[in-house]
């Protein structure tokens, strides 16, 4: 008996040194959240809008209501074990069936926490479903089995996987899917909402779109992700929030609807995104030598093989040229260009964003090239197709590697 007890009396003690151990742990979370910003980025608990500001104050509420039953709980069992224990000639407890008085606390309190706890939050629901103020600016969002598209249509821009948005100023993304349900969540941002294929609209009807009402307050690069699964490569779909300053995000707009005019980006982006990059562009080697590209500066010495590149202007032009008399034109969109396809991400200034393939790859011109060269092979069941391989509906491009290689160095450039 008295080794039962001693066991008893050890067992409870290393219980409450648990419980002990699990309030401090709990207490210590908000601070190590904190300290572990940068290392996830897609956290909810940083919420750089009021709109995921109000979820997440939704998500507190609950969470220290429960937490407060927990700890309640716990601290009446351990009690009750203790102080009730058996003990040498302890009387037979006392029988006791119901108590009303009890029992009607019991219902009553977990009813009004349910309460309090349901108040904010239907109060938040409706609030996240409210309309976008006056003066919002308005982004389409479109999912694409594995891309996001964003259309600005006031601003008669469109670009994809990365959202630009100006700091301060209320934002309406209206969200529809060219193909299947994705779900858009911009964990930073705020929660999730289904991006749902369009029901053909009856007459005199608008199609109808699910709808996002925010405003971001700090500047910044936020990650985000698709959070349905819509298929092969449902895991990489995923996107980013770039939130600017205003007048950094018209000048954006600027550059945007200006595209590649003038046949090239800047000399000072070239150079900026070479040294970024640390990467010499390829010498004019062997291999290199005899290649079909139809851009390139007229041949120096009677009877030599076409010259292939060998400055990096020089690869970009040449790439410029391939881009424009290849099928890429067909599927996308870069402004300024005869490139006007629909079909794929729109590539104006693609060499500013941070990844390519919707977050498949850091945006390097290695893996434009490879890219290029087999989506397939980074992306399964991308629409694309390579130099070698069809995708979606589309025939193999039959690009050569130094066509390839042109064309990586030309989207590199479009920054
Ligand atoms: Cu789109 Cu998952």
């Amino acid at each position: 008996m008295s080794l039962m007890k001693v066991a008893a009396a050890g067992a409870l003690r290393a219980g409450v040194r648990q419980a002990g151990v699990l309030i401090v742990l709990l207490g210590l979370r908000a601070g190590v959240v904190g300290a572990q910003e940068l290392k996830y980025p897609q956290t909810t608990f940083h919420p750089v809008s009021e709109y995921g500001a109000s979820q997440n104050a939704v998500f507190a509420n609950t969470l220290w209501w429960t937490m407060g039953i927990l700890l309640l709980v716990i601290v009446l069992t351990l009690y009750a074990a203790w102080r009730f224990r058996e003990r040498p000639d302890s009387p037979e407890p006392q029988h006791i069936h119901g108590n009303t008085v009890l029992e009607i606390a019991w219902t009553l309190i977990p009813a009004m926490i349910v309460v309090l706890i349901a108040i904010p939050t239907i109060r938040t629901i409706f609030d996240n479903q409210r309309d976008a103020p006056e003066g919002a600016l308005q982004v389409e969002v479109i999912g694409h089995q594995w891309w996001w598209e964003f259309r600005y249509p006031e601003q008669g821009v469109v670009t994809a996987n990365q959202l630009y948005l100006p700091v301060g100023r209320p934002i309406e993304l209206k969200l529809h899917s060219a193909d299947v349900i994705h779900s858009f969540w911009l964990p930073r941002i705020g929660g999730k909402r289904d991006v749902n294929p369009q029901a053909k609209a009856h007459e005199g009807e608008q199609p109808s779109f699910n709808r996002i009402v925010f405003t971001v307050d700090s500047a910044g690069y936020y990650p985000g992700q698709c959070a349905e699964y819509c298929g092969d490569s449902h895991a990489i779909m995923r996107m980013s929030a770039l939130a600017v300053a205003p007048a950094e995000f018209e000048a954006w707009v600027a550059a945007m609807r200006r595209g590649d005019a003038e046949g090239g980006a800047s000399p000072g982006a070239q150079a900026q995104g070479v040294q970024a990059q640390g990467v010499q562009p390829p010498a004019s080697d062997a291999s290199m030598a005899g290649m079909n590209l139809g851009a390139l500066p007229a041949p120096t010495g009677a009877g030599s093989a076409v010259q292939p590149p060998v400055t990096d202007a020089e690869w970009v032009a040449a790439g410029r040229k391939v881009f424009l008399s290849k099928p890429c034109t067909a599927c996308h969109t870069i402004q300024g260009t005869t490139a006007v396809g629909a079909i794929g991400p729109n590539l104006t200034r693609v060499g500013a964003r941070p990844h390519i393939g919707a977050g498949a790859l850091e945006n390097t011109r290695d893996n434009l090239a490879r890219w290029i060269r087999d989506p397939q092979s980074v992306k399964p069941g991308a629409l694309m197709p390579g130099a070698l391989r069809p995708g979606g509906n589309f025939p193999p491009t039959n690009l050569s590697e130094a066509e390839i290689q042109a064309i990586a160095h030309y989207l590199q450039s479009l920054k």
